[in-house]
């Protein structure tokens, strides 16, 4: 029985190595291995089109390559597979790194010294007052708790929106419809952590970032698809949102054509705030894989309905 590597588009053989080196007793295979279909018991993926899994009918579990799973939920996995992700805690640190930096870039003006500096200019402006930059963060999972936990001694007042309400020392929670609009009024910067499901794909549009106060700056290390590309261009061009930094795209990478990459007031990365690191990855899989043998339940399950 084997373990077969579907990572496109991120390279099969940092995790086929990774996993050889770790289980040196289980076959591990990339697709260009062109491998006997009835003896994959695991896939470790990025994202599957449908009619990938039916053709490995011994399938137990199919591991994530990522903490979002979005891309793996396609309606043709039987419920018998066990759907995982990864969850690192290197991982959600390394993207509290970047929205900090992200956020500090903004708050603290840096773009603007950037050009005095290119000018020679020596002018001092007054520090913008941490009651012009409260943090809302969309989502409290992994990923969002790092964050919180990275603004806390920085005197930024920080709230959440979360599914469920739930107590979180120092961070204000809300939740519903009408937690979201409270929360979208008292951010200065919002920062969007969710995971992409159904009800989160494009709740980053026009009516949503207009809610945020006027200069307000948005910080999107969740999916390119939460936001609605266009509505932001427009909110960035009104003059309503002062800036954005983006890690993640609608289409990656952006055609190079798009407005994205030019405009003034847009950072764009190209989804670097965190990568789970190779053996964390694989170690994840073969406890999944032991996990769905032993028919134990997985720690790192996707909730299929929930879709996250
Ligand atoms: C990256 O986007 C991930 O889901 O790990």
């Amino acid at each position: 029985m084997a373990i077969l590597v579907l990572s496109s588009p991120l390279p099969a053989q940092p995790f086929v190595d990774a996993l050889r080196a770790l289980a040196p007793g289980i076959p591990v295979w990339s697709e260009a291995d062109d491998p006997p279909a009835e003896k994959v018991e695991a896939l470790l993926a990025w994202r599957l089109k449908p009619g990938t899994v039916p053709r490995y009918p011994k399938l137990r579990v199919l591991c994530s390559v990522g903490a979002g799973a979005e891309k793996l939920l396609v309606e043709d996995v039987p419920d018998h597979v066990s759907v995982t992700r990864v969850v690192d805690p290197l991982q959600a640190q390394e993207i509290a790194q970047y929205v900090l930096a992200c956020t500090l870039r903004f708050t603290r003006e840096l773009p603007l010294y950037e050009q005095q500096q290119s000018r020679a200019e020596w002018r001092r402006h007054p520090v913008r007052p941490a009651s012009r930059c409260r943090v809302g963060l969309l989502g409290l999972g992994a990923v969002g708790q790092a964050v919180a936990r990275a603004f806390a001694p920085l005197g930024y007042e920080v709230s959440a929106w979360v599914r469920r309400g739930r107590e979180w020392p120092g961070v204000q929670v809300f939740s519903g419809t009408d937690g979201l609009h409270r929360l979208l009024a008292r951010s200065d910067i919002l920062v969007c952590t969710l995971p992409l499901t159904a009800d989160t794909r494009g709740l980053l549009d026009a009516a949503t970032l207009r809610r945020l106060p006027r200069g307000a700056v948005l910080v999107n290390v969740g999916r390119g698809e939460h936001l609605v590309e266009a509505d932001l261009r427009l909110l960035l061009d009104e003059g309503h949102l002062a800036g954005a930094a983006l890690d993640v795209f609608e289409r990656e990478p952006p055609k190079p054509e798009h407005w994205i990459w030019r405009h003034p007031r847009v950072l764009a990365t190209p989804h670097i705030a965190a990568q789970a690191s190779t053996e964390t990855v694989a170690q994840q899989c073969l406890d999944a894989l032991q996990r769905a043998r032993d028919g134990l339940p997985q720690p790192h399950a996707v909730d299929r309905r929930a879709g996250y």
